[in-house]
């Protein structure tokens, strides 16, 4: 049986339903996806207040420092994969004394919305480069929307990126290659699109001990990527009764949406989903000790 440790008290049902069926009712944002620099990302999404990285942002550091510190027997320290990277968000954050509010505040503002992308790119690059933090880990980047990967590599974000859909397929030479230097698989937003068969061909590649911290929309089960990972021999932990706001809902439809799909799932959504926002639980995965 695939393992979903409970810490605190509140029933968590592994129903069985998967990402693909749960995320029908979501307003989509392909648009914001795959343009050449993040600007259209950050100002659509302000007034949403889309804010579930810089939730992830104390965690991803923290598991970061934690999986390098590990003595795996392999040389050299372990790379985070971000998966779903977009435009290097969760990267940006780990890795630079910035913030995500900060972030918004650049890239929505109005000297910042006229420039030239060359010249954005530029600014961004000395911009990183000087908030790098000491302890700064190598972070591989996969996404789907090539544009977004090529700016995080070009001002410095991602060590290398990938943008197979393995949904759809097995991952190239360049991925399988990165894979085996990973240790830590981190993941936000990204769980109404990929499913238990992205992760499984990112384990069955990697060599190094894996350790996967996800934040995943209450709205989707988590279950079936839950039984990869312990196919896998990792073990999963969730605290059900802390949830993280991710954004507001676009309308009253999605806000419907997100209700019914939280209770058919097992979850409760007042005082959260019924307030607006979709909220997402915080999942932990390691190796199975036991
Ligand atoms: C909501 S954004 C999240 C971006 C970032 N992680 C964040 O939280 O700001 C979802 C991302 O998933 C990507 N995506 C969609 N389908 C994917 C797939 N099959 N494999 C990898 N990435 C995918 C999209 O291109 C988009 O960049």
């Amino acid at each position: 049986m695939p393992t979903i440790r409970e810490e605190k008290r509140e029933m968590y049902e592994t129903r069985t339903g998967g990402a693909e069926g749960a995320s029908d009712g979501k307003s989509r944002f392909d648009d914001i996806y795959d343009r050449p620099d993040p600007r259209a990302y950050f100002q659509r999404l302000a007034p949403l207040g889309y804010e579930i990285p810089h939730h992830a942002q104390p965690f991803f550091r923290q598991i970061a420092t934690d999986r390098a510190a590990l003595d795996d027997g392999h040389r050299g320290r372990p790379a985070m994969l971000d998966v779903c990277c977009s435009y290097g968000v969760n990267a940006a954050l780990v890795n630079h004394d910035v913030t995500l509010a900060e972030m918004y505040e650049r890239y929505t503002s109005p000297a910042y919305r006229t420039m030239s992308r060359k010249e954005l790119a530029a600014r961004d690059k000395e911009f990183y480069a000087e908030r790098r933090r000491p302890d700064a880990v190598t972070v591989f980047g996969l996404d789907v929307a090539a544009p977004a990967v090529q700016y995080a590599l070009e001002v410095g974000l991602l060590d290398a990126a990938f943008t197979e859909d393995l949904e759809q397929g097995p991952p190239g030479t360049g991925l399988r290659g990165a894979l085996a230097e990973v240790g830590l698989i981190t993941l936000t937003g990204g769980g109404s699109y990929i499913t238990a068969r992205t992760f499984t061909a990112l384990l069955d590649g990697t060599r190094r001990p894996v350790w996967v911290s996800a934040f995943v929309l209450r709205t989707v089960s988590y279950h079936p990527i839950v039984q990869a990972l312990a196919a896998h021999g990792l073990s999963t932990t969730v605290d059900v009764s802390r949830t993280y706001p991710q954004r507001l809902f676009t309308d009253e439809r999605e806000r419907r949406y997100a209700i019914e799909a939280v209770r058919a799932l097992g979850g409760n959504p007042t005082g959260r989903e019924e307030d607006g926002r979709f909220h997402s639980l915080h999942y932990e995965s390691r190796p199975d000790t036991r």
